[in-house]
């Protein structure tokens, strides 16, 4: 088993530090130097791990690195994927120290400290870990298969550019199974491995009332509001069991069986506490499912952003002519991203009154995605997490969505382990983004435990 030492922890904290001073936001254009010197950060950190044919392949967006150690093509190959852009840090007013200026801090959930940072969990501390787990593993002699990374810039942006590039690398990237640490698990105590991901149909749908904005008295009653329509066009997309009303948005989904919801249950899961990490008076979903299911098994609805209208200081008194909502749907097992898409935009269609005007535009989306647990990956994964948090870990359907992954198996017909080590309080996305030390330094020790097991089971 790896035990770190201590100036191995503190030597790979500090790197991560450095990496983690990079704002690479692949959203926002004003930072395109920075995500493409991360990319060439982790080419360099690939080098010095020892990893050979190490690459920074352009795209159309930005580029991906790539680097591979085949030290016997008669053993088995994994594809480690993970992803070095970062979402943007707003609210900036909301963080406690600057997003780009990691600090270390003691949490009650992280009583050894958390490194605070945008990216420090999703996934430049996850993906880092596997760097040096790898780096680890070739000083200590301990590699015991052949590996290939592939680290995109673009995941936090619907990962355009990575379909083509699979694709035209087919070849190159042929593989037996891919390692992934960008999903969390319940809690340090008790780990999980992430056994599926939903889906995503992301749109975006644009109101148009009067051909200009309006006094409000003047013209008040007598108009379509397209931010009234609006709203209520939305409010109407769910019913008062919080069903979707989109018609045939129900019909592929899969129906988890009896069965295997029992057996999700008897993950430990503490209501009260999650309503509290949130500030909540209580929670709120869909009939008939427990927070749990409604988090990973049912699809959802949920309006992203939604603008127009006057909403600087003070009051003003007028009527938008133009409202705009983003609406994201996540999908899960047998759901297709595109036809839920279609669906969303007619039914939107149908309940538009004839006063105004709607555009609908689709942003990206992806499959649901599930890993079946009777495959050797996930038993690698298994006895690995197993052997390093002395407890054995339960499989857990994850409620977020990682597009290239059922991708990577309808175009390279291989599965992936989603080995993630991050908690849901980790606040990825959020301000105050955090990972906890003991998660970082506990993912570098249990990714050699699965290069064994693996290589042991595919024998
Ligand atoms: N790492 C997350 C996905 C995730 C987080 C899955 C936690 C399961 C548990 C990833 O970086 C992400 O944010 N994905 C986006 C989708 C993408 C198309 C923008 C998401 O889930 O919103
Ligand atoms: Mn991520
Ligand atoms: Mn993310």
């Amino acid at each position: 088993m790896v035990k770190l030492t201590a100036s191995e922890k503190e030597q790979y904290l500090n790197e991560l530090i450095e990496f983690l001073k990079i704002p690479s936001i692949s959203a926002d254009s004003a930072f395109s130097d920075q995500v493409k010197q991360a990319a060439q950060w982790v080419a360099d950190a690939l080098t010095k791990a020892g990893a050979d044919g190490v690459k920074i392949v352009p795209t159309k967006g930005y580029p991906i690195v790539y680097g591979e150690k085949i030290i016997d093509p008669n053993l088995p190959t994994l594809l480690v994927y993970g992803h070095y852009d970062v979402q943007p840090p707003d609210p900036l007013d909301l963080w406690d120290s600057p997003a780009f200026e990691p600090v270390i801090k003691k949490t009650n959930i992280h009583p050894e400290g958390a490194i605070f940072a945008r990216g420090a969990c999703d996934d430049k501390g996850q993906m880092y870990m596997h760097i040096k787990a790898f780096e680890w593993m070739m000083l200590n002699d301990q590699l015991t298969c052949n590996v290939k990374f592939m680290i995109e810039g673009e995941e936090e942006v619907g990962s355009d550019n990575l379909e083509a590039f699979v694709r035209e690398h087919k070849e190159e990237l042929n593989c037996d199974i891919i390692l992934i640490s960008d999903t969390g698990m319940i809690s340090n105590s008790q780990p999980s491995i992430t056994t599926g991901l939903r889906g995503l149909s992301y749109m975006e749908v644009k109101v148009t009332g009067p051909n200009r904005d309006l006094h409000s008295g003047l013209y008040g009653g007598a108009v379509a509001n397209p931010i009234n329509i609006l709203a209520k066009m939305i409010a109407q997309l769910q019913d008062d069991q919080n069903k979707i009303t989109v018609p045939g948005f129900y019909d592929k989904v899969i129906p988890v069986s009896d069965h295997e919801r029992k057996e999700m249950a008897k993950a430990p899961f503490d209501l009260k506490k999650y309503i509290a990490s949130i500030d909540l008076a209580d929670i709120h979903g869909e009939e008939g499912y427990t927070t749990r299911e409604r988090q990973t098994i049912r699809p959802t609805l949920d309006v992203n952003g939604i603008w127009g209208g006057y909403t600087g200081e003070g009051a003003k008194t007028v009527i938008a002519s133009e409202a705009y909502a983003k609406i994201s749907m996540r999908l899960v097992p047998n759901q297709d991203w595109e036809e839920i898409g279609q669906l969303f935009e007619k039914h939107f269609r149908a309940i538009a009154p004839k006063s105004v005007k709607l555009e609908v535009t689709t942003h990206h989306g992806g499959e649901p995605y599930v890993t079946p647990i009777d495959n050797i990956g996930y038993q690698a994964a298994h006895k690995a997490y197993a052997t390093s948090f002395g407890v054995e870990p339960f499989p857990q359907r994850g409620g977020g969505s990682i597009p290239i992954v059922p991708l990577f198996e309808k175009v390279l017909g291989v599965k992936s382990v989603l080995m993630g080590f991050g908690l849901d309080t980790d606040a990825i996305h959020s301000p105050n983004e955090h990972f906890g030390l003991f998660n970082f330094y506990k993912g570098i020790e249990t990714i050699p435990l699965f290069y064994q097991n693996y290589t042991a089971l595919s024998k």
